[in-house]
């Protein structure tokens, strides 16, 4: 089955939005299989965003994701890759459809909600990056 990384970003945890977010994928019927309220320290900002270091706005990015507490989650669940990024929305808020959670709730390219794996090598990545094999549950089929 497969498995995607999904973060409440620090702006998403201080607007209260950490219920709704993952109300949302629960409804959409994904498994939720591993969970976390945390501080992400600089290093690992700067490893889990090393794709964009050469960008203009790196040093921003690691600055807003360290700003605050952030809800790092598994999620488990047929196509759920490509499905919670259709349920995000457009990086860019002011692009994102009415009805994804950026366009619902997101505010800038920045403060933008919510962060998502793009592939499943992301995904595979960015899970070993925040969760140990350990802190990942596994569910019982009972329906
Ligand atoms: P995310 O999905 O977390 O992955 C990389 C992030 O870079 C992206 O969401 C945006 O929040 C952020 N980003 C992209 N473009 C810009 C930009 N021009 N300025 C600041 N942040 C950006």
């Amino acid at each position: 089955m497969e498995r995607t990384f999904l973060m409440v970003k620090p702006d998403g945890v201080q607007r209260n939005l950490i219920g709704e977010i993952v109300s949302r994928f629960e409804k959409k019927g994904f498994q939720l299989v591993g969970a976390k309220l945390m501080h992400i320290p600089t290093e690992l900002a700067e490893q889990h965003y090393g794709e964009h270091k050469e960008r203009p706005f790196f040093g921003e990015l690691v600055d807003f994701i360290t700003s605050g507490p952030v809800f790092a989650m598994v999620w488990e669940g047929e196509n759920v890759i490509a499905t919670a990024r259709q349920m995000m929305g457009s990086t860019n808020p002011k692009d994102a459809a009415p009805g994804t959670i950026r366009g619902d709730f997101g505010l800038t390219v920045g403060k933008n909600v919510i962060h998502g794996s793009d592939s499943p090598a992301s995904a595979a990545r960015e899970i070993g990056l925040f969760f140990k094999e350990d802190e990942l549950v596994e569910y019982k089929k009972l329906v």
